[in-house]
């Protein structure tokens, strides 16, 4: 296998973390660059791990300055880019639609930009993959998958800044040539995610017996993936993905988010040794998040076929695995929870409760 050397973009959020983690293990001749802003989502802590390793080094960069990509593209001979920095959470995006078009939209045309100047039509042996979500297709009822055919209708300021970025990396490849590959992956959950999602959200609020706010029936459908499958999914496809291909990566696990929490405090009992059903007690109901999406399902049949993967955990392993992780990092939890949270959370829940 030819070396890389391979920049990877908001390495110090949820998945490109684990992305790092993954790639660096896996392939000690390869040199990775972790660009990040550490934004309130970035967090140095999430690649300690990683810090020592002689194919690992961070720069500190926001994916919309040009002339800061640029140098690093200067620098370091960069073959290949994995880009995964973005605003990523939908109840933000309805509160501050602006920054999601800046990160999302305008910096990826950057880093598009970047990559292009840099290669100066010199394609071979370089690629541009674009880390998207099966958010940019819309919302489904009750039947039916997203395929990679499946028209994108985006309806939060979140996934339509995504479906914009998309839309530039296809036009990057299309005008340019600029070898591209995007995937769009479903919900994903585990290690190191930002408690202002769902899962850890529910995970740090029962371990503070703090009420689950659930938002409006709590009958909305999400495909739950453990994030390091969807690393392993990244892998497959930046080695064996087809140039200007789009990839469908999910679960095939999709939980009504009602019969999820249930999941959680049931877990969550278990492991606190709380009785049975009292986590369940601090289930609230709360006013629906505006234009609620009803249900996303990933159609996962091309990745499967044309690259062998598939995911590797049960639901229920995975959820205990990432409980015990919350509760044996509950320093970890602390430092995000600390700050600038307890005013998001104040924001996000005071209207709500
Ligand atoms: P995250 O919010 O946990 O991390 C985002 C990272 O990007 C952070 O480290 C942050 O500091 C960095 N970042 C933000 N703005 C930046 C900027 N202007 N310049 C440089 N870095 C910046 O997000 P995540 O959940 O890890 O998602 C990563 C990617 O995967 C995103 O593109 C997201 O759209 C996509 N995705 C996420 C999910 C999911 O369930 N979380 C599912 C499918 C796809
Ligand atoms: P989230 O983790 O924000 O992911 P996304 O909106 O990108 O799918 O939310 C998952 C589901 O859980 C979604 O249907 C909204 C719902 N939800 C709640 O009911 N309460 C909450 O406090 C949060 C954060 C989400």
């Amino acid at each position: 296998m030819t070396s890389k050397t391979i920049l990877v973009t908001g390495g110090a959020g949820f998945i490109g973390s684990h992305v790092l983690r993954l790639l660096v293990n896996r392939y000690a001749d390869y040199s990775f660059i972790n660009l990040d802003a550490l934004t309130y989502a970035g967090n140095l802590a999430n690649v300690a791990d990683l810090e020592k390793r002689d194919n690992y080094s961070f720069v500190k960069a926001d994916v919309t300055d040009l002339d800061a990509i640029r140098k690093i593209f200067a620098v370091y001979p960069i073959d290949t880019v994995i880009h995964l920095a973005a605003e990523s959470h939908v109840d933000r995006s309805i509160e501050d639609p602006l920054v999601f078009v800046r990160t999302n939209v305008v910096g990826t045309a950057t880093m598009l930009q970047a990559a292009r100047e840099a290669w100066k039509g010199n394609f071979g042996g370089k690629l541009f993959y674009h880390v998207s979500t099966d958010e940019v297709y819309g919302s489904l009822g009750e039947t039916g998958y997203f395929t990679e055919e499946t028209d994108y209708d985006p309806r939060s300021p979140y996934s339509a800044s995504k479906a914009g970025s998309d839309h530039l990396v296809r036009a990057w490849h299309h005008t340019y040539g600029l070898p591209v590959v995007i995937s769009n992956c479903s919900n994903n959950y585990g290690p190191y995610q930002f408690p202002e999602k769902l899962i850890p959200l529910f995970i740090n609020n029962i371990r503070h017996e703090k009420p689950l706010p659930v938002y409006g029936k709590g009958l909305n459908v999400r495909d739950w993936l453990y994030v390091e499958d969807h690393a392993r999914a990244i892998d497959a496809i930046l080695h064996g993905g087809r140039v200007g291909e789009t990839y469908n990566i999910g679960g095939g696990n999709e939980w009504r988010n009602i019969d999820l929490a249930r999941v959680i405090c049931r877990t969550m009992d278990e492991k606190l040794g709380r009785e049975r059903g009292s986590s369940e007690e601090l289930i609230s109901y709360v006013p629906d998040r505006a234009g609620h999406d009803m249900r996303y399902a990933i159609d996962a049949t091309k990745v499967r076929e044309e690259l062998g993967w598939a995911p590797s955990l049960q639901f229920e392993e995975g959820i205990a695995k990432t409980v015990d992780w919350y509760l044996e990092n509950e320093e970890w939890l602390r430092s995000v929870t600390s700050g600038a949270y307890q005013d998001y959370y104040q924001t996000m829940y005071q209207n709500r409760s």
